[in-house]
């Protein structure tokens, strides 16, 4: 029998199938409020890029700066084909402490001559390339080359960018490095994705990211400003309407670098979820739910850094949190279903939001799906954290039944460097 203050926490994150309805009602009405230019919690953020034509060519430069790392890919695009010509991967924060480009000691001339160096390490002699900028974070964005950081996320704090054109500072760090690479097109992550997902599944209308941060974009077919078709960039991690929000949620936000903001993100990314895993273990092991027969070992663990991978391990590997918490076989594998509560409940608010899309994009009354989606997802968490996937399957059919068949989920990778050169493509034929 397991403790009754265990299954009280493992309750506070169920979300049952009315809930999960209901998730999805408002979430569609807050998109279609912010796509008709309410200001409201879902930026609504266009892309201007609409459908590639699957035909792109030419060589491209792509930079992807996600959150911690950099990416700097060179591709060639040929007949709907893509060949990856060389790659370089630089970490933004030095491991050994030597430098860190994204906290609030660095600025954006630092952070930026950074890129600028890392782009002209891919370049042969004589080499002049257009590049497509994947820079994941929220932006207004004016053209398909022009977009402006309305705000951090993910815990990134570099003075200076806030607020401007981030393909002109990258610019202007090209021409102080005498880089001749020149920007063409900026996107988010997420549109990246459907961009790829795009040239291999031609129902694609969604593109999601479920990593270090969590957003998603889709097709809008009927875009106010052209009123043809554009990808439009959610930032679904801002959703904040009557959200089931944990104490622990709370806590998680309060404890941030930007409380207030992002609070969808903050209870499913994976950039907090080790977090709140941690959270929901101690509250249990200080209730004596769990390690009541040798607290104090769990107790130091808890108080320390927990990271997604820690709860990925002490989901799949018994002997591993058993060593980790010092803990015996049984308080391990309650350890263990506690944080398979915290991700299905991820697993469900994110599918939840999946479906408010697809029920504006259905454009019918009512919570109904007549035509196929493919919905278009890279990141660990759907990749790699153990049952999440099944578990938005099992999501999709509790609230769809058989027109859950409709829709089908699949792990696109890469669409923050492919979808870069794509985007790029499109840009330099735009022009
Ligand atoms: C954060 C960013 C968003 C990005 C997502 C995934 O939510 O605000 O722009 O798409 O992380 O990287």
């Amino acid at each position: 029998m397991s403790h009754p203050y265990l299954r009280e926490v493992l309750d506070s994150f169920s979300l049952d199938v009315s809930e999960m309805r209901a998730i999805a009602a408002r979430f569609c009405d807050t998109l279609e409020r912010g796509l008709a230019g309410e200001a409201c919690c879902l930026k609504m953020l266009p892309s201007y890029i609409g459908l590639p034509t699957g035909r792109e060519s030419g060589v491209f430069m792509t930079i992807d700066m996600g959150g911690s790392n950099l990416r700097c890919t060179k591709f060639r695009l040929h007949d709907g084909r893509a060949e990856k010509l060389s790659e370089t991967k630089h970490k933004l924060v030095d491991p050994q402490g030597a430098y860190n480009l994204i906290s609030a000691d660095a600025d954006a001339d630092k952070l930026f001559d950074f890129i600028a160096d890392a782009v002209a390490s891919q370049l042969e002699p004589g080499e002049e390339l257009p590049l497509g900028n994947t820079f994941s974070f929220p932006c207004r964005q004016e053209g398909i080359n022009e977009a402006y950081l309305v705000y951090w996320t993910k815990e990134i704090a570099t003075r200076g960018v806030e607020g401007q054109n981030i393909n002109k500072l990258l610019e202007a760090a090209l021409r102080r490095r005498n880089v001749p690479v020149h920007p063409v097109a900026v996107l988010n992550d997420t549109v990246g994705t459907l961009l790829v997902a795009l040239y291999q599944y031609p129902q694609a209308d969604v593109g999601s990211i479920m990593g270090t941060g969590q957003n998603t974009c889709y097709l809008e077919y009927h875009h106010p400003i052209t009123g043809g078709p554009m990808i439009v960039n959610i930032e679904s991690g801002n959703y904040d309407v009557a959200l089931p929000f944990t104490a622990y949620d709370r806590e998680t936000d309060r404890r941030s670098n930007q409380p207030g903001v992002q609070l969808f993100e903050k209870m499913v990314a994976g950039r907090y979820i080790g977090d709140l895993v941690r959270r929901v273990l101690l509250d249990l092991c200080e209730h004596g739910a769990l390690f009541a027969a040798n607290p104090g070992p769990a107790r130091a663990v808890l108080h320390g850094d927990f990271t997604a991978l820690m709860v990925e391990r002490v989901i799949l590997e018994v002997a591993y949190a058993v060593e980790l918490f010092s803990c015996s076989e049984a308080d391990a594998l309650a350890a263990a279903e506690a944080a398979r509560a915290v991700l299905r409940r991820n697993a469900r608010l994110i599918v939840s939001t999946y479906l408010g899309i697809l029920f504006h994009q259905e454009e019918g009354e009512g919570q109904e799906i007549h035509r196929e989606h493919v919905i278009a997802i890279d990141g660990t968490i759907f990749e790699k954290m153990p049952g999440v996937s099944a578990q938005m399957e099992e999501a999709l059919w509790e609230v769809l039944g058989d027109a859950a068949s409709l829709i089908q989920f699949r792990l696109v990778k890469d669409g923050s460097g492919l979808g870069a050169a794509i985007a790029a493509a499109v840009a330099t034929h735009q022009s």
